[in-house]
């Protein structure tokens, strides 16, 4: 298998952790591939027409997309267990939406502080992006964490992608002030194999 692959990317580290906690980092080739929304860079949109990485070239059948996707999948033919049958699943399934869409708004923070020309930018646009990545980290502060002291799953997984995104690329905004047990579960999570095997920077 191929996976198109870029570091900084949160969607990306999640597949990663998930080969990395499955032992099976060895079976997937590394093809570095970047793209932004306004250049496709070098990611091969005859594999993913959105031009979004990651993606997952297999041996046996089509390109696969979207992170969630290709977790669910690779957690298949792997058998990793990250993610249990119902109905913890359906908690599991939240928790992960709930960290990629926190991911996806700092990733759009991002690409309008750096990427979109300067002349265009909205700050007004970026604070509401950080509105959004606030009120989701305060509903995990606030109903969370008896899950996350459960079992390792693909939601606690996406959720240290997420954080160790905003740590990577929003440094100064300091999430933790108002969320100690979220903070205290990342300085924990964080320290895993598979998440110092993964980091961003
Ligand atoms: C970044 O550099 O922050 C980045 C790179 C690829 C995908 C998403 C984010």
């Amino acid at each position: 298998m191929r996976l198109f692959h870029a570091p900084a990317s949160p969607f990306v580290r999640k597949v990663m952790v998930l080969l990395h906690e499955a032992g099976a980092a060895d079976r997937v080739t590394l093809v570095p591939a970047s793209g932004n929304p306004l250049d496709p860079g070098s990611m091969p949109l005859d594999r993913n027409p959105l031009g979004k990485i990651p993606a997952l070239e297999r041996d046996d059948g089509p390109t696969l997309y979207d992170s969630r996707v290709i977790c669910r999948y690779l957690d298949d033919v792997l058998h990793a267990g990250l993610y249990p049958p119902a109905p913890h699943l359906w908690d599991t399934l939240v928790l992960e939406a709930t960290a990629d869409g926190i991911a996806d708004a700092a990733v759009l923070m991002r690409y309008e502080e750096h990427v979109r020309p300067e002349a265009s930018r909205s700050a007004e646009w970026v604070e509401a992006q950080w509105s959004k990545i606030d009120r989701a980290l305060t509903a995990v502060e606030g109903r969370w964490t008896s899950h996350l002291a459960g079992p390792v799953d693909m939601g606690q997984i996406a959720l240290g992608c997420a954080l160790g995104y905003l740590d990577f690329r929003q440094p100064h905004r300091d999430w933790r002030a108002t969320r100690p047990v979220l903070a205290g579960w990342w300085a924990g999570f964080a320290r895993r194999p598979a998440l110092m095997a993964t980091h961003p920077g």
